[in-house]
């Protein structure tokens, strides 16, 4: 089960640890951002996914403070980011797109400098890169030169310097972009980990099966404006309740399709190639039986595969597109 299905109801009592709302920005013609709110409770994850130029960035960089909105408000843990910044940005940690590290000094000095940065003092900033360091996985390669790392093991150093501070919430653009498998578990896990400390969390990513496993609420955004959002539950409900089964056939593959087709509970059938089929069934998983049941006698059924709806067939069906292009 994935944290978006175990979601229950967001608490409305408590104070988000980071709420905004009427977020809009536009660069000349472009609307970048439009009308953008959402709060995330104190130790949720909440994700934020859209594809390519949706404006998650410019999204986050208004809830950082790097960006000044053309009108809306952040709250970081009840403090409105405009009027006092200063202990507003003291909650977040941010974790940027790109990745701004010095190559000549070891991961453990350039977490050492990014904590002299913030003001951390010098004392209780070692025994903090050290578990800083132990929740990146990169205890062992601490004390080699960041410019052997691979892209991976420096995302992680980043997601590091931002958790020095022991921020509240925790702010990740596409923290898993062209990293390798092993850096991108390490990121995943690592992240879980923060979660059940309590720690809140936006996610933003393309990546819906990211955004499935780390998220208990997420938003859809598209062309700089929420479409959607609720949990993985309440999200997927809105393409409907039907599977896609896809099957393969062994046999008069024609009369067997003329069959399938006429189950009770298919809505949509067609032929996929010399001996495949797909099919949208209400309840498709469960009526495996009937399908191959029915072509009895004319085919065999070979294979099958049956895809439940998830953030991907959402997406698809809100905007026409597919995430990735
Ligand atoms: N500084 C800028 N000047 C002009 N247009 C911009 C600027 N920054 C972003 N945009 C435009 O605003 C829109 C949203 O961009 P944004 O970077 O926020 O998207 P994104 O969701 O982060 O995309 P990606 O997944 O590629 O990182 C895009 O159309 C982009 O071209
Ligand atoms: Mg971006």
């Amino acid at each position: 089960m994935t944290a978006l299905e175990t979601a229950s109801a967001p608490a409305t009592t408590a104070t988000p640890a980071l709420a905004c709302r009427g977020l809009s920005k536009r660069y000349g013609d472009v609307v970048a951002v439009e009308d953008v709110g959402f709060a995330i409770a104190p130790g949720q994850a909440y994700g934020l996914l859209g594809p390519n130029g949706a404006g998650k960035t410019t999204t986050i960089s208004m809830l950082v403070g790097l960006l000044r909105p053309d009108s809306g408000t952040v709250l970081v843990g009840g403090t409105d980011l405009a009027a006092d910044p200063t202990r507003a940005k003291a909650k977040i940690g941010y974790v940027p797109q790109e990745i701004a590290l010095y190559p000549e000094l070891t991961g453990r000095e350039n977490l050492r400098f990014f904590g002299r940065l913030f003001g951390l003092p010098r004392r209780r900033l070692a025994a903090r890169i050290d578990e800083v360091l132990d929740l990146i996985g990169l205890t062992d390669r601490a004390d080699t030169k960041l410019g052997t790392y691979s892209g991976g093991m420096k995302r992680r150093i980043n997601i590091g310097a931002a958790l020095l501070h022991r921020p509240e919430v925790l702010i990740l653009d596409e923290p898993t972009v062209g990293v390798d498998p092993q850096s991108r578990k390490a990121i995943l896990d690592g992240v879980e980990r923060l979660v059940e400390e309590g720690m809140a969390l936006l996610y933003t990513s393309h990546y819906m099966e990211e955004i499935e496993r780390v998220c208990e609420r997420a938003a859809i955004i598209d062309h700089g404006r929420i479409i959607a959002d609720g949990t993985r539950r309440e999200l997927v409900s809105l393409v409907g309740t039907a599977d896609k089964v896809e099957l393969v056939l062994d046999g008069d593959v024609e009369t067997a399709f003329a069959k399938l087709r006429a189950v009770e509970g298919v809505v949509e059938a067609a032929r996929t190639g010399a001996s495949s089929v797909r099919l949208i069934a209400e309840g498709g998983r469960y009526l495996l039986p009937a399908l191959i049941t029915a072509v009895d006698g004319s085919a065999t059924v070979t294979a099958t595969q049956v895809i439940e709806p998830d953030l991907e067939a959402t997406f698809l069906h809100l905007t026409g597109s597919t995430l990735r292009d």
